[in-house]
């Protein structure tokens, strides 16, 4: 009789390549393309893009709020703007758009909630202005390293 287990091998091996190609297609480059200027395009249904680049412009509006009450030393209002874009938010990114993503902009993404979560609990505890405002700049370093790193091209 002839021993097939060599044959076995190469085909198991040849499965977990394979797995580990969609895995890391999945979870690592998520749905992306080369984008313009060195940067990564993330390609999205036009839905999908729009409620992302909605909540872009609401994280711009958070910024001016939360900028604007620190200067008036108003804890309570940085609290009440930073609290909604904490880690409860990360629960409403829809699961298929999710894997459309690319795990950097995930980690810079999840990280950015993660930081208000910090900064709504700095205010709650009553922390000095300045450190928050040093948080504050330190966390608007995750919106220049994803900026410069992705773009959401417009596909139809
Ligand atoms: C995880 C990645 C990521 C993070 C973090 C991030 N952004 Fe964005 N943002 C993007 C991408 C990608 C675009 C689309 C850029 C493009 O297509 O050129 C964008 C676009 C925007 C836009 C334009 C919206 C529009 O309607 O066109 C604004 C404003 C914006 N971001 C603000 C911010 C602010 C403020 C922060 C931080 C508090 C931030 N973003 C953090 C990825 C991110």
């Amino acid at each position: 009789m002839k021993n097939t287990t060599p044959h076995w091998i190469v085909m198991i091996g040849l499965l977990l390549a394979v797995l580990a190609g969609v895995a890391y297609k999945f979870i690592v480059l998520g749905n992306t393309v080369e984008g313009e200027e060195g940067r990564t395009a993330v390609v999205l249904s036009p839905m999908e893009r729009q409620a992302v680049l909605g909540e872009m412009r609401f994280l711009l509006e958070t910024t001016q709020v939360i900028v604007e009450a620190l200067a008036n030393e108003d804890l309570d209002a940085v609290e009440a703007a930073a609290r909604p874009l904490g880690s409860s938010a990360i629960a409403t990114v829809d699961f298929a758009l999710r894997a459309k993503l690319p795990l950097e902009f995930k980690k810079l993404g999840f990280g950015l909630h993660y930081a208000f979560d910090d900064i709504a609990d700095m205010a709650k505890e009553r922390k000095p202005v300045k450190e928050i405002q040093i948080k504050y700049a330190q966390t608007m370093n995750n919106c220049i390293a994803c900026h410069s790193m992705y773009e959401l091209p417009l596909v139809k």
